[in-house]
């Protein structure tokens, strides 16, 4: 068996990095950080990013000419609640009206995200995912979502990498809302994201006519082994959910345990302690599948200790290591822990791509690591993890983060100045890859 007959090939992207816009919708977490000093690469902001919101009918049909059968995109929760939560706002209910109903008719299977990191600022005002309420109004917003798609929607992913909105946006400080806390603070935000996902869970069973699918996207640490020996693989599946005291949030561990097992291993004791008891129920909901973001991954020896990479190391733009074998091994490990169907929801690689001479974009690196991370996915396969489907990280080149602009991960190439689209190269060859069900790999 290589991809299964219905193996869903799709592309990814997330409001603020795309959608623009801004005076449309109520101010979120990112906003405010990107006028903060220093905290993005040439201080630059979403406001207008890929002008998403006008230029959907293009996006949408790059899509179906590259043959894609599913679109992951997130809803911007300040888009539909200004502040959080009250009073809908129509026009922002309307887009995602349009932009759904686009999908359908062409085909294309919407997967919804309904928390890619933007947070309304007025309910950072509050405290943000310090604050329990937070969870409690993110419940409000899916359930009214979903309600609100009703049978037009049926696959939901609750959060998007809690590891990197909590670990990176209140622990590091390098992502919104730019905050560094320590110990039970940071631990705090963290319960209530596993609250927030439970809660949410919940709301959008409840809300839904038709059967739905329900997942998270997770992202986190996952070894590989530097000697295919048993033993050696043993160590990398080990190290995988092992806790890096210092790094406890960037792995699937902390999330996944909680939501899918029901309980935490003893080095996140700390975690434990800031959640209620009566909470737990709640957090660990029957999912239907698990969003996988997978960018690169660490090499192991038997003891399972990290192997130095050699100098000059195959890097990205962003300077991720490429390690397509992450892919083999890394989504083996999480199926025998959880044992649950995936989509890979994310991968793909930034670079600094332009416009030829010719007037394309060729961009040859990609196609080189999708190639080689779409070999190892198919091993998998092979082997018998149920991977239901792949979205490439991402659409169209977009915001980001603190990186900015410069950084460029999609397979059609934004000329910002214009907000013209050209397919890079590697978008044309996806397509073939898709059109063959991955027998041209
Ligand atoms: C996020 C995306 C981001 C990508 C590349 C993931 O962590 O979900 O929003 O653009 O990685 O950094």
């Amino acid at each position: 068996m290589e991809f299964s007959k219905d193996f869903v090939w799709g592309a990814a992207s997330s409001s603020y990095q795309t959608e623009g816009d801004r005076e449309g919708r109520g101010d979120s977490i990112w906003d405010e950080f990107c006028e903060r000093p220093g905290a993005i690469r040439n201080g630059e902001t979403g406001e207008f990013a890929c002008d998403g919101l006008r230029r959907y009918r293009e996006d949408v049909h790059h899509l179906k000419q590259l043959g894609l059968t599913a679109y992951r995109f997130s809803i911007s929760w300040p888009r539909i609640f200004p502040e959080g939560r009250g009073v809908p706002n129509q026009e922002g209910l309307a887009y995602y009206d349009r932009l759904i109903e686009l999908l359908l008719k062409e085909g294309i299977v919407p997967h919804v995200t309904l928390y890619h990191w933007d947070l309304p600022l007025a309910l950072e005002r509050e405290g943000g995912w310090r604050n329990r309420d937070t969870a409690l109004a993110f419940a409000d917003f899916a359930g009214f979502m979903a309600q609100h798609f009703s049978d037009r929607v049926q696959h939901y992913c609750t959060l998007n990498e809690p590891q990197c909105f909590i670990g990176l946006g209140y622990g590091t400080g390098e992502h919104a809302p730019g905050a560094t806390l320590k110990g039970s603070e940071l631990f705090t935000c963290a319960a209530n994201a596993l609250l927030a996902h439970g809660l949410a869970v919940q709301a959008i069973r409840e809300a839904s006519t038709k059967s739905v699918q329900v997942g998270a996207a997770s992202t986190g640490k996952l070894c590989y082994p530097l000697h295919n020996t048993v033993e050696n693989q043993a160590a990398a599946e080990a190290a995988s959910f092992q806790i890096d005291e210092n790094e406890w949030w960037f792995s699937h561990t902390w999330f996944l345990d909680a939501i899918l097992l029901g309980s935490l291993p003893p080095a996140m004791q700390a975690l434990t302690d800031c959640i209620p008891s009566e909470d737990w129920e709640t957090i660990c909901q029957p999912l239907d599948f698990l969003g996988i973001n997978v960018y690169n991954g660490i090499q192991v020896d038997e003891n399972g200790d990290y192997v130095e990479r050699i100098t000059g190391y195959p890097r990205t733009s962003l300077k991720w290591p490429v390690t397509p074998q992450v892919m083999r091994y890394g989504l083996r490990w999480l199926y025998q822990r959880y044992h649950m169907p995936m989509y890979i929801t994310e991968n793909g690689q930034a670079s600094n791509d332009r416009i030829y001479l010719d007037g394309k974009v060729h961009d040859l690196d990609r196609i080189d690591f999708l190639h080689r991370y779409l070999l190892e996915l198919r091993d998998c396969c092979s082997e018998g993890v149920p991977i239901k489907g792949y979205f490439h990280w991402s659409l169209t080149d977009n915001f980001e983060w603190n990186n900015g602009y410069d950084e460029r991960m999609g397979l059609i190439f934004v000329h910002y100045p214009t907000q013209r689209r050209i397919r890079k190269d590697s978008a044309e060859w996806y397509a073939g890859i898709v059109q063959s069900n991955g027998r041209l790999l």
